[in-house]
């Protein structure tokens, strides 16, 4: 007889690939790399692979065709992402948002919120003036109205991780102990 297939919905804890959400400026790309490595996991991230689909760079994609198509293109590809190979996915802020992406990654992954202030969000942003979002007249009170849609909704992610002034190690090690107190990585793994 076939073995059955491995549904979504039992898919082990041991082979979700594991993403990452929270708002821009969080670190989730630097984090998510240095995760990857450390768990001998590829690395994805979702606003390059949008970008490389749509052979333009996210901004472009907002300038010239709006926001609600890069949100088609970005659930798209997590999706795709999602099928394949256990990874870690750095998810672009809005993404998890999505109540289509939401559902696709509590079937198939493990969910990380990492969590910050306005403070350091700000202070990290404004490093680089690349995110569509932000070009506003105040950047600050569009971040803070972002807090306040989306931090309620980011908290479904399955762990959260308060992200803090301070090397980005910190919030990799961070991460491996909810994931091992959670179960999906197992003593041996790092
Ligand atoms: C967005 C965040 C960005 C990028 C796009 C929209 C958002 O990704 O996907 O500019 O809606 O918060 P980062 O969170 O990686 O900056």
């Amino acid at each position: 007889m076939e073995p059955e297939p491995i549904s979504a919905e039992n898919l082990p804890l041991s082979d979700r690939s594991i993403v990452l959400v929270g708002l821009m400026g969080v670190g989730k790309t630097t984090v998510g790399r240095r995760l990857a490595s450390l768990l001998h996991l590829p690395f994805l991230d979702a606003d390059h692979e949008i970008e490389e689909a749509a052979g333009c760079s996210v901004s472009e994609i907002f300038a010239r065709f709006g926001e609600s198509s890069f949100r088609d293109g970005e659930r798209r590809v997590i999706a795709r992402l999602l099928d394949g190979p256990r990874h870690i996915l750095a998810t672009g802020g809005g993404a998890f948002m999505d109540a289509r992406t939401r559902e696709a990654i509590k079937r198939r992954a493990v969910s990380v919120w990492l969590k910050a202030d306005v403070g350091l969000l700000m202070e990290r942003v404004g490093r680089k003036g690349t995110r569509p979002l932000l070009q506003t007249a105040d950047p600050r009170g569009t971040m803070e109205r972002l807090v306040t849609e989306r931090y309620p909704v980011y908290a479904e992610a399955d762990l959260t991780v308060e992200s803090r002034e301070g090397p980005h190690d910190r919030v990799v090690k961070a991460i491996v102990h909810a994931l091992r107190d959670a179960g999906v990585l197992q003593k041996d793994e790092t």
